[in-house]
């Protein structure tokens, strides 16, 4: 939770404790919110519409296998979009002045070189991982 204090987040929620949509309709006193980023899946893209205002945006990264019903969606005039990063030169490209201009820091959780790769996987998978592990290749 400090972390996510430190990135800037003016409120948390504990998805362990807490169901978002009740949290979020809390904090906002019943108003909603105008995005939903959606990093989760699962029946985030049925559910979100929930908290959003009229004309509101749900944002998925997320491929969902199940078939979500959306008419909470459509009640709200909400648009979904989905965005799918190919990595490729042109994207870094554009990616790199951002960073370069710090408008985007990546979290690194940890550093090492490739044959510990295994070291970073049983850190992650223990939810030990706060942010990306970034792995080195000698040539
Ligand atoms: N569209 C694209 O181009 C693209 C690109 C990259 C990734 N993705 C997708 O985006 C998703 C996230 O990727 P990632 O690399 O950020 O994964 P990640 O490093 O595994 O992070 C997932 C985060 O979600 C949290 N979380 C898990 N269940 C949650 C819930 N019910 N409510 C709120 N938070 C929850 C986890 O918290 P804890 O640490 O406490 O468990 C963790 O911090 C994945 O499904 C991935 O496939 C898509």
């Amino acid at each position: 939770m400090a972390l996510v204090e430190q990135l800037g987040a003016s409120a948390l929620i504990d998805f362990e404790r807490e169901d978002y949509v009740d949290s979020v309709m809390r904090l906002t006193e019943g108003r909603g919110v105008d995005v939903v980023l959606d990093t989760i899946g699962r029946d985030t893209l049925s559910r979100s519409p929930r908290i959003l205002r009229v004309d509101g945006r749900v944002v998925s990264v997320v491929d969902t296998a199940a078939p979500q019903n959306l008419i909470e969606a459509w009640g709200r005039n909400a648009t979904d979009h989905f965005v799918f990063s190919r990595q490729n030169r042109s994207k870094f490209d554009a990616l790199t002045p951002l960073l370069e201009r710090g408008l985007v820091v990546p979290q690194v959780g940890m550093k090492c070189p490739l044959h510990e790769v295994a070291r970073a996987h049983v850190r992650s998978e223990q939810g030990r991982l706060k942010g990306k592990s970034v792995l080195w290749v000698r040539t």
